[in-house]
């Protein structure tokens, strides 16, 4: 089949890559035209593990290309993804004007019929209004071209894009339509695996579902955070009271473990967006407002943590962070905790030395340079000479350090650990002072 991606970001250019890998062919649309010659010149503007050798395979072979041009973009598949952003408006509610953009271009360059496919995450209602404008620029074309809007929202996790692009769950689909349930259908059999993975709906409870997924896993963290401070209250411990509950299937072990909090591109955004649709419905959705709130004070744990230690005024203090990305195996550093905590840092007069294995370009990118930020290249150098270590994200890297070496680099061995990485009583007994999340130390 011809597919065009209107949008080449995380979702665009994996879900482009991955349905060119199958054997479509894929022409990927971007307005930004850094990233279109950088992707053209061979470069992959993101960092997903297993990302660059399959646009390089597809791109070899013909199947995959990238582009600026609209109007061929808009002429060349049959099927248009919608794949752009959807940041939050000033009130929390998605801001929908690149998904109404897109449309828009739809509608003023088709010459025949098109299947357009929300893969963004839009709120309840998107699918109408994409119609809407495409209807009017048709219209004020005078012409009267048949067309389809679908919602295919995206469930891959940055980090794991690949394998779960290529292995989903399931492939929720939203249609009005046979013709286009049969269009996706065909174009989603390869990864149909041992059962059937589609599942078809109408389009409103499609782009619900994707809000609702993101919101019950924020909601799945954020008790988690607050039972982590509860439990530390009371002289308990997370880890023993995550394996008892996760042990019931229907509660689970994923995503049960406690932290410093989510950050990313998703989860705040979705929930804020989920909230106000709800308000705006007449029936909000009380439980979220408590995830939010839960969320935010969860990013300053550690903070607390530091000052109850150090006191507030750490004017000539250093402190090394390990991990600046919002959960590892991605260089994304939106709504990162470790901006929270850096930034408190600085606030309290304090400089940071940062190590990240993926998102210290990102890091030097959003803050450039500063005099109270060192970026580092390797886990160890971030100690030479800090009060304390922070760690902030899961990297595999961080889980069995030296920690002899760790000792004798640490001006003194104190470490705030926002991801529970190490056994509490071992790392007692190598000598370190141990500030985990709702352990018992
Ligand atoms: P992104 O910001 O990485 O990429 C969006 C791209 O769209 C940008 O490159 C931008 O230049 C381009 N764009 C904007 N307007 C355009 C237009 N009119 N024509 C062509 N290109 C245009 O965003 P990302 O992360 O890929 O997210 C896209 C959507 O997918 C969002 O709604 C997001 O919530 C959703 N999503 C994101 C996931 C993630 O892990 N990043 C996972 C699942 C869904």
């Amino acid at each position: 089949m011809k597919i065009t991606l209107i949008g080449t970001g995380y979702v665009g250019l994996v879900t482009g890559t991955c349905l060119a890998e199958v054997g479509n062919d894929v022409l990927c649309l971007d307005v930004d035209p850094r990233k279109i010659d950088l992707l053209k010149s061979g470069g992959i503007p993101i960092f997903e593990p297993g990302l660059d050798d399959l646009v390089r395979r597809n791109v070899a072979a013909g199947r995959l290309q990238f582009t600026t041009d609209i109007e061929a973009a808009v002429h060349f598949g049959d099927i248009q993804f919608i794949a752009v952003g959807t940041p939050p408006d000033e009130d929390g509610s998605a801001d929908l004007q690149y998904v109404t953009a897109a449309a828009r271009n739809i509608g003023r360059h088709m010459t025949g019929y098109k299947l357009v496919v929300d893969k963004s995450t839009v709120p309840v209602g998107t699918a109408d209004r994409v119609r809407a404008a495409i209807r009017e620029e048709l219209g004020s074309r005078g012409v009267d071209i048949d067309f389809s809007v679908a919602s295919n929202p995206e469930f891959l996790k940055e980090g794991a894009a690949i394998e779960d692009f290529m292995k989903p769950d399931r492939i929720v689909i939203g249609t009005d339509n046979e013709q286009a349930t049969q269009l996706l259908r065909r174009l989603y059999a390869p990864f149909q695996r041992n059962h059937e993975r589609l599942v078809t709906m109408d389009i409103r409870s499609a782009e619900l579902t994707k809000y609702a997924a993101n919101a019950m896993l924020a909601t799945r963290i954020s008790f988690m955070n607050e039972l982590a401070v509860l439990a530390e209250k009371l002289g308990a411990d997370i880890e023993l009271v995550r394996q008892g509950i996760g042990s019931d299937p229907r509660i689970g072990y994923h995503f049960l473990y406690a932290g410093c909090g989510y950050g990313g591109s998703c989860f705040p955004k979705d929930v804020q967006a989920l909230r106000r649709t709800a308000e705006e419905s007449g029936a909000p959705l009380r439980v979220l407002n408590a995830v939010e709130e839960a969320n935010e004070a969860q990013k300053s744990v550690l903070i607390t943590k530091l000052k109850a230690r150090f006191g507030e005024a750490l004017a000539g203090r250093r402190f090394a962070l390990w991990g600046l990305a919002f959960k590892p195996n991605t260089d994304d550093m939106r709504e990162a905790p470790s901006r929270v905590m850096m930034e408190a840092l600085w606030a309290m007069g304090a400089s940071v030395t940062a190590y990240d294995p993926a998102a210290m370009e990102e890091t030097h990118r959003i803050y450039g340079d500063r005099p109270d930020l060192t970026l580092v290249d390797t886990p160890m150098k971030a100690l030479a000479d800090a009060d304390a270590l922070l760690i902030v994200t899961e990297w595999k890297a961080f889980r069995s350090p030296d920690f002899a070496a760790m000792k004798s680099l640490l001006k003194a061995p104190v470490i705030f650990d926002g991801r529970n990485l190490y056994d509490p009583a071992t790392i007692q007994r190598e000598g370190f002072e141990y500030y985990p999340i709702g352990r018992r130390v």
